[in-house]
């Protein structure tokens, strides 16, 4: 008799009436049996009870660093989101490494397939292609950069690898930058808007040399041929919608209710935000800046909810503030649960793994190329 598995949805749904309690027993059970054999890698915008579980956390840059050396492990969970999971999957089993293992690859899992980032799709291929042949009408593309946001899918990171290009995170914009210039004259970054500008506007580029191009008009992205040949960088019309929430208004409410506070935020967010604030920087730029202030320091904290109120528990000794009114949080991080993590490692120590992704082989390998270019700068 043919035995067919349950489908996804109903093997789930069990764990969904399990206590916190239990099911972090049951994970920590899993991660016993697997010993090294299985990582667990969680983002700092991760709720706090998926933390607790993970071996490593840290920001894009860091986690993809952590899976490219990963050395034991034959599994890896990724508490992110997509485009995370398919960069590990891709370094995890760049050629070097499958060799070093005789073959055996490593299996990456995404907890909940619908942990995707609306900034991821705000840019598809077809659409970065089209765009890419618009500006080629009016100027040479072999004398441009392609540098897509680690935040962007693993189709885009190959398009970036078929054209000398390179990837980016929020922790080396600025060298990725300048890497890029060395090479030529222009830069097309995608698909976030926000970390380009602020990052370029720092290198002494200015927002007259950087139009914008939005995908859904249908001259040159809402440009005129001018904009284009006198662009440095073209930004793709993008945002995170987390940080895109934060307002010049928040930080001037904050100046003025708390005299001496001091606004830290993340480039992902607006150029006025970022303007007005003390420091901008990466997740880890943010912690480590906390991490370093003398006990006592003020801080009104542009980022995603969940690791600002970490930071709120760990530094005690500080005062800070989450820098909006309203709530500003991954909601698709935050698909993240503890049931979604227990039934995926269930599913993986029982031999049955589910939400594994794979990207294909031509992509991953176009892709790396870009990456690689990224994990090199300096
Ligand atoms: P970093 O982890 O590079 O700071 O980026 C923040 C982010 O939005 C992740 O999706
Ligand atoms: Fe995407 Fe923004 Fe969420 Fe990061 S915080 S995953 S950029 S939506």
């Amino acid at each position: 008799m043919l035995t067919l598995s349950p489908p996804p949805a109903l093997a789930l749904k069990p764990y969904k009436s399990l206590s916190n309690e239990e099911l972090a027993e049951r994970i920590e059970a899993v991660r016993r049996e697997m010993g090294s054999r299985l990582m667990i890698l969680g983002h700092h915008y991760q709720q706090d009870e998926v933390i607790a579980h993970s071996d490593l956390r840290g920001d894009s840059y860091q986690l993809s660093q952590m899976a490219a050396s990963s050395r034991d492990c034959r599994f890896i969970v990724f508490c992110g989101v997509h485009f995370m999971a398919e960069t590990a999957d891709i370094l995890a089993n760049r050629p070097e490494k499958l060799a070093e293992r005789g073959g055996e690859r490593v299996t990456v899992i995404l907890p909940d397939l619908a942990a995707g980032c609306s900034m991821a799709d705000m840019a598809g291929i077809d659409q970065v292609e089209g765009a890419w042949a618009d500006l080629g009408e009016i100027i040479d593309t072999s004398d441009i950069t392609p540098v897509t946001y680690i935040n962007s899918a693993a189709s885009l990171k190959a398009f970036c690898g078929r054209h000398g290009g390179i990837v980016c995170t929020s922790s080396n914009a600025k060298a990725v930058l300048q890497w890029s210039f060395q090479r030529t004259s222009r830069v097309f970054f995608f698909p976030d808007q926000h970390l380009g500008r602020n990052t370029a506007l720092k290198m002494g580029i200015t927002n007259e040399q950087m139009p914008v191009f939005d995908p859904y008009e249908s001259e040159l992205g809402g440009n005129n041929p001018e904009a284009i040949t006198a662009s440095r960088v073209v930004l793709w019309k993008g945002h995170c919608s987390v940080h895109q929430m934060f307002r010049k208004e928040h930080v001037e409410q904050f100046r003025k209710k708390f005299p001496g506070i001091k606004i830290l935020v993340h480039p992902e967010c607006p150029q006025e935000v970022n303007d007005l604030a003390d420091i901008s920087g990466s997740t880890s730029k943010i912690m480590k800046t906390v991490e370093e202030a003398p006990p006592g320091t003020k801080w009104a904290i542009g980022t995603e909810l969940h690791l600002v109120n970490r930071l709120k528990k760990e530094h005690p000794e500080q005062e800070i503030h989450f820098l909006s009114p309203v709530v500003c949080m991954c909601a698709t991080m935050y698909r993240i649960d503890l049931a979604h993590l227990c039934w995926s490692l269930e599913s993986l120590a029982a031999g049955d793994p589910v939400n594994t992704i794979k990207v294909d082989e031509e992509t991953a390998r176009q892709s790396l190329a870009a990456l690689e270019r990224m994990l090199e700068v300096k």
